[in-house]
């Protein structure tokens, strides 16, 4: 499974990147203005600056809503980097022009995935990843892992390509049940990336070798 980083934070993308096991970068709109990047060319700057810094797919994603708005912005942010995957939204001209993107070899993240429904015309139409948002999903009362699950069913029974790019990760036990479910990526905030390091035994245990170690 790829581990991606869902932020728009420089200095939180270069420590996950020193880690050794990131894959990639996922940004959005919401994260992008958290960061204070206003105006098209910072926004087009600082996604050359992820791109500098991590070497994997880093997901840009369009602001347009219709199919030729969609297609123009795409092409700009594809023209920045040979990693720039374009993200899109899961609407009707967004399958679209993530048919047309993928018809001329430019990588697409399908993004706001909340059904299975959703995911198969994603698949269909050639997305290269698609984001299906865990978090939100639990937040409306329903199941967010389960629709993890039933999205990795459909796509073994039916042979897709497209990769699912687990999103809206808020702890650690969400990544570790994306493995057990068979998502390709997970795309997560730092936080939840390092809590997979936690375990208070092992503090109690590196703790008590430390002591010991003084007396070897
Ligand atoms: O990048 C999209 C997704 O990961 C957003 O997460 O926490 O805003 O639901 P969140």
């Amino acid at each position: 499974m790829k581990f991606f980083i869902d932020t728009a934070n420089l200095s939180q993308i270069k420590e996950a990147n020193e880690l050794g096991i990131l894959d990639g970068v996922t940004t959005n709109p919401s994260l992008m203005a958290k960061e204070g990047i206003k105006g098209n060319d910072a926004v087009l700057n600082h996604y050359r600056a992820i791109c500098e810094i991590v070497e994997g797919d880093i997901s840009a994603e369009v602001i347009a809503t219709d199919y030729e708005g969609i297609l123009a912005e795409g092409k700009v942010l594809a023209a920045l980097h040979h990693n720039i995957v374009v993200k899109v939204p899961m609407i009707k001209d967004g399958i679209k022009a993530i048919k047309w993107f993928t018809d001329n070899g430019i990588k697409t993240n399908c993004t706001l995935v909340f059904s299975a429904g959703q995911a198969i015309l994603a698949a269909k139409a050639g997305a290269t990843y698609l984001s299906p948002f865990i978090g939100r999903v639990d937040d409306s009362g329903w199941d967010g892992m389960l629709l993890i699950r039933q999205i990795a069913n459909i796509f073994a029974v039916q042979g897709y390509k497209t990769q699912i790019l687990a999103a809206s990760i808020r702890n650690a036990n969400h990544i570790i049940q994306c493995a057990e479910a068979g998502a390709q990526v997970i795309t997560s905030p730092l936080e939840p990336i390092l809590g997979l390091l936690k375990h208070p035994l092992t503090d109690i245990g590196l703790a008590k070798f430390l002591e010991d170690a003084k007396k070897m």
